[in-house]
């Protein structure tokens, strides 16, 4: 079993390769990343000599590269993580969102119909949903929800969920789309709300709180969403789509506190500063149909999950200064520039 994983340099896809890798010790696991400002090869040190797993630099837009690697590869499956991820910079620049979340994704589908595959799967988001309002704790997002989408980046995530269900209805090419809520764990780039809120406490630094703070997202730790995934490329019925996600709502300003008391710190580090401009108020998952049709259930509480997190960047200063320094950037040309 070959599975090309997209995307593997970044936060969740290097959590989804370790996953793999730990569970199914005889795949082959093949990353393809760009390596954006987003993506980190030393991420995948601990995994860059084993035998059973390739990286390989490339764009997901590149259709030359791409065809290259699956002639090469004869991947059974691919699991498409390459994204531009951050709302606040899709909303700076929006181009980019749309060339690699949406042709990106044009990209690789046309290569699984050229060469053949068991499975190609999109990560998605529940932002594809757009927000719910605060007053209204009885509603959920489910698979019917309809997409409507207030961000540069989830309107360019949800092109790529539409042109995905194409493909399948169209060519009959087998996918599966998952659309997972706010993930959080190790080796989350420092630019969103937990590992950012994190780093600053840990170097004294404000804590930048968008609005009153009062936005709600529904928290799941990191491990539980790859464990989700695999369920769904080994399981999954193809042309669905699956909701996954905790039922862990949080305010974001509560989340800041946890943190600041966490580390010891005070809450006068709190400075809050002008809005996300057309910032969702709330996301909230209802995961029922993963549960009932693959037995999924998030295994790890949000308290020990936060636990672990602010552990990790306190044991892995070297990982997020390195990013903050931009000193990971040099990493592959280090590592590869004689290779
Ligand atoms: P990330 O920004 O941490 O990582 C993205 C990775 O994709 C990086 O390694 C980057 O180098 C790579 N990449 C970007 N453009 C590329 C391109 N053109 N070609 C090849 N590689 C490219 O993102 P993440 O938080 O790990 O998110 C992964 C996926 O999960 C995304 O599709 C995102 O939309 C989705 N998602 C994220 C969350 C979340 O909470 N982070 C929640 C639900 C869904
Ligand atoms: P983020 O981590 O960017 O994820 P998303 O916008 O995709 O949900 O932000 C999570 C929430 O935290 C969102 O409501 C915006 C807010 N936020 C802040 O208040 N301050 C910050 O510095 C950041 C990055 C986010």
């Amino acid at each position: 079993m070959t599975i090309i994983v997209t995307g593997g340099a970044g936060f969740i896809g290097s959590n989804f390769i370790f996953h793999m890798l730990s569970k199914h010790p005889t795949y082959r696991i093949v990353c393809l990343d760009k390596l954006t400002y987003a993506g980190n090869l030393s991420t995948l040190a601990p995994v860059m000599d084993s035998p059973h797993f390739r990286f390989v630099k490339a764009d997901i837009c590149d259709r030359e590269a791409v065809d290259r690697l699956f002639e090469e590869e004869h991947p059974d499956i691919v699991v498409n993580f390459a994204a531009e991820s951050h709302v606040d910079r899709s909303i700076e620049d929006p181009g980019i969102f749309l060339r690699t979340n949406i042709l990106g994704t044009q990209v690789l589908m046309d290569a699984c119909r050229q060469y053949g595959i068991g499975r190609y799967h999109q990560v998605s988001t529940d932002e594809v949903y757009g927000d719910l309002p605060l007053d209204r704790p009885d509603l959920f997002f489910t698979e019917e929800t309809p997409i409507h989408t207030s961000s540069p980046y989830s309107a360019s995530k949800a092109g790529a969920d539409l042109l995905v269900l194409a493909y399948h209805r169209t060519y009959g090419l087998p996918v599966t789309i998952s659309r997972c809520s706010n993930n959080y764990g190790p080796y989350h780039f420092p630019e969103k709300l937990i590992p950012l809120m994190i780093a600053n406490c840990l170097n004294n630094k404000p804590l930048p709180v968008y609005g009153k703070g009062e936005n709600v997202r529904d928290w799941l730790y990191v491990e539980d969403h790859c464990k989700a995934i695999d369920l769904i490329i080994h399981n999954g019925r193809v042309g669905e789509v699956y909701n996954i996600g905790g039922h862990n709502e949080m305010r974001n300003i509560d989340i800041v506190k946890l943190i600041c008391h966490e580390l010891g710190k005070p809450e006068s580090l709190i400075t809050y500063v002008t809005d996300r401009k057309g910032h969702d108020m709330r996301y909230a998952i209802d995961p029922t149909k993963i549960h009932r049709e693959l037995g999924w259930l998030p295994e790890t509480k949000f308290a020990d999950g936060i636990q672990k997190t602010i552990a990790w960047y306190r044991n892995n200063r070297e990982w997020w200064e390195t990013i903050l320094s931009g000193e990971y950037q040099n990493y592959y040309e280090k590592m590869y520039g004689n290779r």
